[in-house]
């Protein structure tokens, strides 16, 4: 009698049961069944499929990579070639959008309805991280909602500022001036920075020191007006903001105006035209040009 055959006997089996492994716990016995014959062949193909699937697919790592796969797929090349199938899709549209005269966009709905669209997409991706998510700006990042623009917003110059950014060393057609460091270069006294600040806060606000505006105001007329305008309200050719509308790019408070004054700022944009087609810079430009401040 074998081992196991003994251990059954022990263990009260009756006549007929399947043999056991003799492992028992508390009066319970561990039958010793065979798997059965389909589910042992569905299990070595499990296996076999598995190595195939590691030889045809990319699979083992490597120190830095990982085994290519036979069949050369990859995701990278499949996300490339689905953006070709897109491209593809939308060839005749993206040509007749950048052939179109700018201001014919609205007039066309189809047209206008794509541009709006695709030009969301790529200010998600390439311009909100500076404009915001909703280009509602941030200190330094101008708004593109509403009606103030530095250079200018009708469709045109949106799609010019885009194309060419601003103040960017890479685009020798980027928008560009330079408000002189009054402070910093001591084109003008402290007292005379004093006086110009309190002027500018006065014209949208209450002043610091009323006394000073006075006197700010011819400062203003003799060292700002020439980009700023006589009457503040800025100059779109050369980006030179509004001083009276209460819109600030970087802050209307003493503290700030004073810093703008003293030393000047410098806002840069990346030129677009290099990194975007022409279809996808008309997009965007469309895009925000119907934002709600569009001229
Ligand atoms: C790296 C930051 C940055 C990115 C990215 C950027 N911008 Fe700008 N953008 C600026 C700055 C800074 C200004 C204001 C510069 C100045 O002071 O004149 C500006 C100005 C503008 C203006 C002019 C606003 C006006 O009042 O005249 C438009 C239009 C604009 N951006 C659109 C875009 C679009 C569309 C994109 C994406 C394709 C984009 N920007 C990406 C920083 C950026
Ligand atoms: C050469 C043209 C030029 C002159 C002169 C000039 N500015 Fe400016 N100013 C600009 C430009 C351009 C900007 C926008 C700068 C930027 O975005 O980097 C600006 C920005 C400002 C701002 C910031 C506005 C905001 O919305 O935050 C203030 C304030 C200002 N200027 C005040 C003055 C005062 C005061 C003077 C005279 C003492 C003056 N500027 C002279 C061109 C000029």
């Amino acid at each position: 009698m074998s081992q196991h055959e003994e251990q059954n006997k022990a263990a009260n089996h009756q006549p007929g049961d399947p043999n056991t492994t003799g492992h028992k716990w508390d009066g319970i016995e561990e039958f010793d069944n065979p798997m059965p014959r389909w589910w042992l062949w569905t299990f070595y193909a499990t296996i076999l499929w598995g190595l195939i699937y590691t030889i045809a697919y990319p699979a083992w790592p490597l120190v830095n990579s990982a085994t290519a796969g036979v069949l050369g797929w990859s995701t990278r090349a499949d996300v490339a070639s689905e953006i070709v199938s897109v491209e593809e899709a939308n060839a005749e549209i993206n040509g007749r959008l950048a052939a179109i005269k700018m201001e014919d966009i609205a007039e066309d709905a189809d047209l206008h309805g794509y541009a709006v669209s695709s030009g969301a997409a790529v200010f998600r991706t390439r311009c909100a991280q500076c404009h915001g998510s909703g280009a509602a700006g941030a200190v330094g990042y101008p708004n593109l909602l509403d009606d103030a623009w530095l250079w200018g917003g009708d469709i045109e110059n949106i799609h010019l500022t885009i194309s060419h950014g601003i103040r960017n060393e890479d685009d020798p057609d980027a928008r560009y001036s330079e408000m002189p460091a009054f402070g910093r270069d001591e084109l003008l006294t402290p007292e005379e920075i004093d006086q110009a600040v309190n002027y500018v806060m006065s014209l949208s606000g209450t002043p610091q020191d009323a006394a000073q505006v006075e006197a700010g105001s011819v400062i203003f007329a003799d060292n700002c007006a020439a980009c700023h305008m006589e009457d503040a309200t800025g100059d779109p050719e050369q980006g030179a903001p509004n001083l009276a509308d209460a819109i600030w790019l970087y802050g209307g408070d003493y503290d700030t105006v004073k810093e703008t004054v003293t030393n000047s700022r410098f806002g840069v944009m990346p030129s677009w035209q290099s990194r975007l087609t022409e279809a996808q810079i008309r997009a965007v430009a469309t895009y925000v040009h119907q934002l709600g401040g569009g001229e």
